[in-house]
């Protein structure tokens, strides 16, 4: 069965919504480790109430970024880890990881992404004025929220809407696709073609089936 790793630096509802999915039985997988930058993350709390381990590992504490990241993929495969999720872990991985996980590192952004990529995905929609922004999984690469694009899903934004509430709409979406990606994932579902994923599922016509519509 796949293992996961989830590195998380905060609160940890994405976290949350995977490992209820891996509980009802719709994920078969398992979570091997939690491990996260910041010895606060409520992340850590969802871990011990779900028998997890986790660990703390900080940048300060290592020689350079390439170490830290060495060190993370170093427990990661300690553990047979197989599939690295980035749940809210608010770093831009390094090489150190990336190298060992290629395309096996999967991350969810607040936003329809090539659109408003960086830390304030839902505020950069807001500002901009667009009608329509949502969620994307993709795979990891070095750039900032740039790697292959393996599912979205879109909400209306409103003319009244703040940061706030459009986060709180796409959050709803998020913990919708990120679990059907990793579901997907872990079925073997997904290959890719030069930066295209293609997901090995199909429609009773034939078709593929998009992960946004569940
Ligand atoms: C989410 O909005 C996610 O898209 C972004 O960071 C936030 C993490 O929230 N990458 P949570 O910790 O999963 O609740």
């Amino acid at each position: 069965m796949l293992k996961i790793g989830v590195l998380a630096s905060g609160r940890g509802s994405n976290f949350q919504s995977i490992l209820d999915r891996i509980e009802s039985g719709f994920i078969k997988a398992e979570i091997a480790i939690l491990i996260t930058d910041k010895p606060d993350a409520y992340a850590i709390e969802r871990a011990k109430n779900h028998g997890i381990e986790s660990l703390v590992m900080q940048p300060r504490d290592f020689d350079g970024k390439n170490l830290y990241y060495g060190a993370i993929a170093s427990e990661l495969k300690k553990r047979g880890v197989g599939l690295v999720v980035l749940a809210g872990f608010m770093r831009v991985v390094g090489k150190g990881l990336i190298d060992s996980y290629p395309n096996k590192i999967m991350n969810i952004h607040p936003a329809l992404l090539p659109s408003f990529p960086g830390l304030h995905g839902q505020r950069d929609a807001v500002d901009y004025g667009v009608k329509v922004s949502g969620c994307t999984v993709h795979f990891v690469d070095e750039g900032v929220d740039t790697g292959p694009i393996i599912a979205q899903a879109a909400v209306p934004c409103h003319d009244d809407d703040t940061e706030d509430t459009l986060s709180a709409r796409i959050l709803k979406k998020e913990h919708e696709i990120y679990p059907l990606a990793i579901k997907l994932f872990s079925e073997g579902m997904i290959s890719l073609d030069g930066r295209t994923v293609r997901l090995k599922c199909s429609k009773p016509d034939g078709t593929l089936m998009n992960p946004a519509e569940g």
